[in-house]
């Protein structure tokens, strides 16, 4: 059989099991199997993933593990960390994972070893951040650093974001985090009112140095230093920058000295590892950094080593194409049961979406296939108060990632004993549901009338059925939020292979930014030009008008 016709054949035997499946009940899975809990649990670098609660038994497991096969997961997995250009439209290697080996061994790429390269400028970037840490780097006037903005957007912004504000029990006391990514002005103002420009260290992070928003937040956070009395040659003790665009940088004025180098082989929302990490390596210092980028190594060797079934990026990912293909589920929640992890749903938002929202096939022609689905979420318990309702009850199939650290990172004595609770009694509850029957049955003996119960059962029935994970930490911390980053990132790589589309590209993003320019222009010019569609043109002089 030729790979076109493997790959034909494991989808339609994965139909055939959706289909057998459909009308099988999570309740009766667990019924014919008493270790069902154990079977379908997996541990990898510290994480414990309970995907018992999922639609699926042996044969349907079998097909997508046949479909994962038939669509050369393994091969292109081994493809992306040898450094091979699978990012075929930008011909890129993909080696975000090279970032996190701190192994002394080498990796070429093009004759050269990039090992040796990221060792160089990462010891580069611990000792800045030592001596930010320690107080050693002065201000200007001689004052030590104590509040640190980071400007960029997207994966500029998203991971050091959500990775500083996740490990916020390790942060440094003395250094206060900002991150300023919006175009609108408000967010840089609002920082701005928060620090003294004596003591704060700017660091303008951008992977192509081009990008609109952070390169006019960081124009006007210069300009915004330079109008409390500071010098053009203090500039260099207050701004840094990360990208891979040296000439940019410097364009910029911001002096080589004061510029940590990246490689194209960094896509943006995979570079948290490298020096666009700079804010939370200040953060929680390089021994905690080094924690991180170990425990997304840990589930790197997993992803490459453990065979497919016991995988659990493979399984995860092979659990999304389940409900997306075969179950037509449109999205998924992430659901954090930590308020430091609140901002995960949009890092992986960025991370799913960018990677995985696509219509064409490697080759360039239509996907047979939906891809990514929107991915969403915000941190339980404060979910359950606001969109559980259509979780529990509504029409829609929405598959639920939960994610539980089970110690807490503080002590305050009863907190997290109901967190914990919450977290369980929530899957259990989408899963059993509560029927017709119960719910009369509880009514009556509620004393509630014939007449009311048949008004109002409909009311309190819980269809159940519904699919979650639960991904438990043994507790947030960086090695434990290292390996959970690397699993998501190899569950949307895997994802993108049985797809077959490029997970490493962003095309989509570039005909608004188009758009913005031409209706910026258009904004600036004394009369308003006459190609634009109706409704645009129509917003435009509406905005024009109230705004003169
Ligand atoms: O517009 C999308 C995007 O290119 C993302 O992929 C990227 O993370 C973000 O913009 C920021 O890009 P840069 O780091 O080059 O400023």
């Amino acid at each position: 059989m030729t790979n076109e016709s493997n790959r034909r054949t494991a989808w339609s035997a994965l139909s055939v099991q959706g289909e057998r499946l459909k009308t099988t009940t999570l309740h009766t899975l667990f019924q014919s199997d008493a270790r069902r809990a154990e079977n379908y649990s997996l541990e990898a670098a510290g994480l414990f993933l309970d995907y018992s609660k999922n639609r699926l038994d042996v044969p349907a497991r079998e097909a997508l593990l046949d479909l994962a096969r038939a669509t050369g997961v393994e091969a292109r997995r081994d493809a992306m960390f040898a450094g091979e250009r699978i990012n075929v439209t930008e011909n890129r290697s993909v080696l975000h994972t090279a970032l996190r080996d701190q192994t002394s061994g080498r990796l070429e790429v093009d004759g050269s070893d990039i090992l040796e390269s990221i060792r160089a400028v990462r010891s580069r970037t611990y000792a800045f951040a030592d001596r930010i840490r320690s107080g050693d780097w002065l201000g200007h006037t001689g004052k030590s650093i104590d509040a640190v903005v980071n400007i960029g957007i997207g994966g500029s912004d998203l991971g050091p974001r959500m990775v500083c504000e996740a490990l916020h029990a390790f942060a440094h006391p003395r250094l206060q985090m900002h991150f300023v990514a919006n175009i609108d002005g408000a967010a840089l103002v609002d920082v701005l009112a928060k620090v003294d420009a004596e003591r704060t260290l700017f660091i303008v992070a951008s992977k192509t140095f081009t990008t609109i928003e952070t390169l006019t937040n960081a124009q006007s956070a210069r300009a915004w230093f330079l109008s409390t009395g500071a010098k053009e040659a203090d500039i260099a003790r207050h701004f840094v920058a990360v990208s891979t665009n040296i000439s940019a940088v410097k364009a910029f004025g911001i002096d080589a000295e004061n510029m940590f180098p990246f490689w194209d082989w960094v896509g943006g929302r995979y570079s948290l590892w490298s020096p666009i990490g700079l804010s939370i390596i200040i953060s929680i210092g390089p021994e905690n950094f080094d924690r991180l980028l170990g425990g997304a190594h840990a589930m790197d060797v997993h992803f490459c080593t453990a065979p497919l079934e016991s995988n659990m990026p493979v399984i995860l990912g092979l659990l999304g194409v389940w409900y997306r293909n075969v179950f037509d589920a449109c999205s998924m929640a992430v659901l954090p049961y930590s308020e430091h992890l609140q901002r995960l749903p949009a890092y992986l938002q960025q991370l799913d979406m960018e990677s995985n929202g696509k219509s064409a096939t490697m080759q360039g022609t239509l996907v047979e296939h939906a891809t990514g689905p929107i991915i969403w979420g915000e941190p339980g318990t404060n979910g359950q108060h606001a969109f559980f309702q259509l979780l529990h009850q509504g029409t829609q199939l929405v598959p639920i990632d939960f994610i539980l650290p089970v110690r807490p990172t503080h002590g305050l004595a009863g907190h997290h004993e109901l967190l914990v609770a919450n977290c369980l009694a929530q899957s259990s509850a989408l899963m059993e549901g509560k029927s017709a029957e119960e719910v009369k049955k509880s009514m009556e003996s509620a004393g509630h009338s014939p007449a009311e119960v048949e008004r109002l059962a409909l009311h309190r029935v819980f269809p159940g059925n519904r699919p979650s994970n639960t991904i438990l930490l043994d507790q947030l911390d960086a090695a434990s939020l290292g390996a959970l980053i690397a699993l998501y990132e190899h569950k949307v790589f895997v994802q993108g292979v049985i797809w077959n589309i490029n997970s490493f590209d962003q095309w989509g993003v570039e005909l608004g930014k188009i758009a913005a320019t031409k209706i910026g222009e258009a904004m600036r010019s004394p009369e308003l030009p006459r190609n634009f569609d109706p409704s645009t043109r129509q917003l435009l002089e509406r905005c024009m008008a109230r705004r003169s």
